[in-house]
């Protein structure tokens, strides 16, 4: 269903208590969750998730950086498709300079490598990642 994405507080958010504000941004534009879960991320997961990235020189951290501390896994659902692209203007752009006030990542992120939330980004990752992280949900 493209009306679905995979989302997820990072470890960063759960550890500093932003969980409130990020599900709350996503709630107030006005995208639903339709499941939830705040989960220990073993390492092949987090590899598995990432494994676009595999190879690069931040790969290794960015495992680390996953599986250091609990996450909240969500499906966020919108009204119509292409909700995995809402949520990336929510979340705000990747590098930590470019990432604008008013988005998540430019409202509480000082740093590319602790940002806070992960968004899929286009309907074959938002797929893919949905079925990796919540197998069970039809
Ligand atoms: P995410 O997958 O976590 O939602 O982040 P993203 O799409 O905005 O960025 P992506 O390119 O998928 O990179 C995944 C995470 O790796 C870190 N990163 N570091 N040092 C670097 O050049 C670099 N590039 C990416 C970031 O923490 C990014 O969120
Ligand atoms: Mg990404």
């Amino acid at each position: 269903m493209t009306n679905r994405t995979f989302v997820m507080c990072k470890p960063d958010a759960v550890e500093r208590g932003l969980v409130g504000e990020i599900v709350g941004r996503l709630e107030r534009k006005g995208l639903r969750l339709v499941a939830a879960e705040l989960r220990s991320v073993p390492r092949d997961l987090a590899e598995e998730h990432y494994d676009e990235h595999r190879g690069k020189p931040f790969y290794g951290d960015l495992v680390d950086f996953l599986t250091r501390s609990p996450v909240l896994a969500m499906v966020v659902e919108g009204p119509e498709e292409g909700t995995w692209h809402l949520v990336r203007t929510l979340v705000g752009k990747t590098k930590v300079e470019d990432a604008q006030p008013g988005s998540i990542r430019g409202d509480f992120a000082t740093t590319t490598s602790e940002n806070l939330v992960h968004g899929s980004d286009g309907p074959e990752s938002a797929a893919r990642e949905l079925a990796l992280w919540f197998p069970g949900l039809i």
